[in-house]
């Protein structure tokens, strides 16, 4: 199997997140709890030929870094995986021992995808989608699997 290899986003790589910002996740900014996030200026790798990308804030001495953005352009192929590896060696090089992710109630995949890689179940905000929403009209009434979106779901690794 081909090694995924990970890197950090260069400047050049900025108007291809901004595309995909755009074609999958209704464009900048990204809200979760509440804040909102601009991703194209955080701290972001990318993996393989431009296959996935991780976006996150890094935390600080009292705070746990978060992952922001989470996405593969194929599935199954590992590219997820070599994402999150990546982030947890920056993570516990700087420090760090926890990462904390939000995924939405429709997206059974990633439930499923983090919970097998360590991700504890942290915290639910019911209707946090919906408060968002009316913040960012992009958001979608129907997410993955058919499934209405409405609620923030936490999932916290330690490492
Ligand atoms: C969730 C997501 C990031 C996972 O990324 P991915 O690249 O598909 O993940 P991986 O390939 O590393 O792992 C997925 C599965 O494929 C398997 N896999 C890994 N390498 C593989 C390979 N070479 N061939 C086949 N399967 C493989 C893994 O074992 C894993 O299965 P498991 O979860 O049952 O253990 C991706 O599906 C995605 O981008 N989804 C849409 C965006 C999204 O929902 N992001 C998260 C929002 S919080």
């Amino acid at each position: 199997m081909r090694a995924i290899k990970v890197r950090a986003m260069e400047d050049g790589d900025r108007p291809w997140l901004d595309a995909l910002l755009r074609e999958h996740w209704g464009g900048e900014p990204t809200i979760v709890r509440g804040v909102e996030h601009r991703l194209l200026e955080l701290p972001t790798l990318i993996a393989g030929d431009r296959e996935g990308v991780a976006v996150y804030e890094p935390g600080a001495e009292y705070r746990v870094p978060e992952l922001l953005l989470l996405h593969a352009l194929r599935h199954g192929g590992g590219i997820g995986s070599a994402l999150i590896d990546g982030l947890v060696d920056i993570l516990r090089g700087a420090g760090h021992d926890r990462l904390l992710v939000t995924t939405t109630n429709d997206n059974l995949a990633a439930l499923g995808f983090y919970q097998r890689r360590g991700f504890r179940l942290h915290a639910v905000r019911c209707g946090a989608v919906d408060e968002a929403r009316l913040r960012k009209p992009t958001i979608p009434r129907v997410g993955f699997n058919g499934i209405e979106l409405h609620d923030e779901i936490d999932l916290l690794l330690q490492f």
